[in-house]
Formats: structure tokens, C-alpha cells, sequence
């Protein structure tokens, strides 16, 4: 089963002169422990797109659904909690809290579902080893560099042990060796945690790291390129997560259960 489809996607902006057909239908199937690249020409939608995946905004026509379920048949409510407890997002700008610490972001998507602080400080302490900060993990934003920050921000995203990755441009703000380097962290993500990644770049090289290219023009998918065959993967359905609102993220498993002798590192602390 796909972790995620879009069906007949459209999204229109504005009215009468104002009105931009951003996505003109767009059907996609994502498959668990799937990389894929979104490219194509600025305005030609590729963040619409991301925003609809993301259940960050509605599409006008057409369906996006997620481990199943369809966003547009859940309430507002639901939504908020399928967002914050499946879908793990990264931008160009790193979108860090500046007066909150490596860790202290990290954690604090946990803390906003209701995981008590200790434990999110366990769990975002993990997560930055997984990212290679750790030793980092007291500094505040500003006393990190763009790659250091980029890194923090994927460690927020995936402390949820999200369904979904969704990063819109992640290496857009940062020199070539550190896009390389949290391109290549990516790629770790998807070969080791079966972290499914949808991504929208610029770069042909980042892209090339994918598993598929999307190539977007005018609101459509104009063509698709595998660049490497797709694993079949076991993922949790996201309906159990709705129905649980006690349930803390992740805790279920997901993508995140991974076979024995895969699993992250523990912090030793
Ligand atoms: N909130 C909005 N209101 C009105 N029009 C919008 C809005 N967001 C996007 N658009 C328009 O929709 C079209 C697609 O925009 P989108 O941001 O998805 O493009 P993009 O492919 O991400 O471009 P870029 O590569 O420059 O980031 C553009 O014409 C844009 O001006
Ligand atoms: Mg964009």
C-alpha cells in the first residue's frame, strides 16, 4: 500500500483576475521507505503540492491520503493531530526557535502532544545523535551553522517518527558540502529507518539521491524517472493514531519500527 496518494489534486488561489491554477490534477503514489524528488520550474507548484501533502493546506478538488486515510474526511481537529503525529517537515529556512536550544527544539513538538519533558529530552537527544549533534545539543540556533541548523531541524522532524517526511528545498540555504552532507543524511534516513521522503529541490544532484524524480510543469506531473527500484515496506495504518488521542507519537511505531540490531543508537546519558 502507498504511505501516501493524491487523486485528481487541484488547488486554485485567488478569483476573477487574481485566480492561479497552482495544481491542475495530480496523481501520485508514494510507496513506505520511498525517496522521491519533486523538480520543476519556479511557480510551477511544487510547494502547493508539499502544503497539500502536508494537510497544511486543502486542495480546491481532489484527494490526498496518508497511510489510507483521506485528510479532507477528517475534521479540522483531526487533521491538526494526523499533521503533528505522522508528518515530520523541514524547509529551507531551518524554522528553529531562536531563544530555544538544539534539544530544546527538538523536543518540543513531544512536548506540544503531551510527552512529559524528561522523556522528550531523551527522545530529542537520540534524534540528534542521529544527526550527528549531539555534542551541540545546548547550543541556541544563532551558534549554529546553516548545515548544523538543517541537521537540528531534521532531528525535530523525525522526533515524531513521522509516516511522512516532506522538506521543501532542505539543501536551499546551505554551500555545497553541507547540502551534500544532509542530502547524504537523507539518504541514510530512507536506507536504514525506511523514512519515506517526499522533497522538493532545485538541485539535480540532490535529486539524484532519490528514488524517483517527479518532474512538475504547470501544475502537472509531466514525467516520472526511477532512479533506483522501490523496497516493499510494512508501515502502521494512521487511522489507529486518530483514533487514540491519548496516544503520544510514535510511541505505535510506524516507519520507526525497525528490525532488531537497526534501530538508532541510544544516548549513553
Ligand atoms: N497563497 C497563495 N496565493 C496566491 N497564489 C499563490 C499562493 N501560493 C502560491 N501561489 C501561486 O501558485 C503558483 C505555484 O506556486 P508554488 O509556490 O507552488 O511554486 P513552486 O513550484 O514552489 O515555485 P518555487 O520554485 O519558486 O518555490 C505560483 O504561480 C504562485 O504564485
Ligand atoms: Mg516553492
Amino acid at each position: 500500500m502507498h504511505v501516501l496518494e493524491t487523486r485528481g489534486l487541484k488547488k486554485v488561489y485567488g478569483e476573477a483576475e487574481a485566480r492561479v491554477e497552482a495544481l491542475r490534477g495530480v496523481d501520485l503514489g508514494v510507496m513506505p521507505g520511498e525517496m522521491a524528488a519533486i523538480m520543476g520550474p519556479s511557480g510551477s507548484g511544487k510547494s502547493t503540492l508539499l502544503a497539500l501533502l502536508g494537510g497544511v493546506e486543502t486542495p480546491t478538488e481532489g484527494h490526498v491520503l496518508l497511510e489510507g486515510v483521506d485528510l479532507a474526511s477528517l475534521s479540522d481537529d483531526q487533521r491538526t493531530l494526523l499533521r503533528r503525529r505522522r508528518i515530520g517537515f523541514i524547509f529551507q529556512s531551518f524554522n528553529l526557535l531562536p531563544i530555544l536550544t538544539a534539544v530544546e527544539n527538538v523536543a518540543l513538538p513531544l512536548e506540544l502532544d503531551g510527552v512529559s519533558s524528561a522523556e522528550a529530552r531523551r527522545r530529542a537527544m537520540e534524534m540528534l545523535e542521529l544527526v550527528g549533534m549531539e555534542n551541540r545539543h545546548h547550543h541556541v540556533p544563532s551558534h549554529l551553522s546553516g548545515g548544523e541548523q538543517q541537521r537540528v531541524a531534521v532531528a525535530r522532524a523525525l522526533v515524531i517518527q513521522p509516516a511522512l517526511l516532506l522538506a521543501d528545498e532542505p539543501t536551499g540555504n546551505l554551500d555545497s558540502v553541507n547540502g551534500q552532507r544532509l542530502t547524504a543524511l537523507l539518504r541514510r534516513l530512507v536506507d536504514e529507518h525506511h523514512q519515506t521522503i517526499v522533497m522538493v529541490t532545485h538541485d539535480p544532484e540532490v535529486a539524484s539521491h532519490a528514488d524517483r524524480i517527479i518532474h512538475i510543469r504547470d501544475g502537472r506531473i509531466e514525467r516520472e524517472e526511477r532512479l533506483r527500484p522501490s523496497r516493499p515496506v510494512v508501515v502502521q495504518e494512521a487511522s489507529s493514531v486518530i483514533a487514540s488521542p491519548g496516544a503520544s507519537a510514535g510511541l505505535g511505531g510506524g516507519v520507526w519500527s525497525i528490525p532488531p540490531g537497526r534501530k538508532p543508537r541510544r544516548n549513553p546519558s
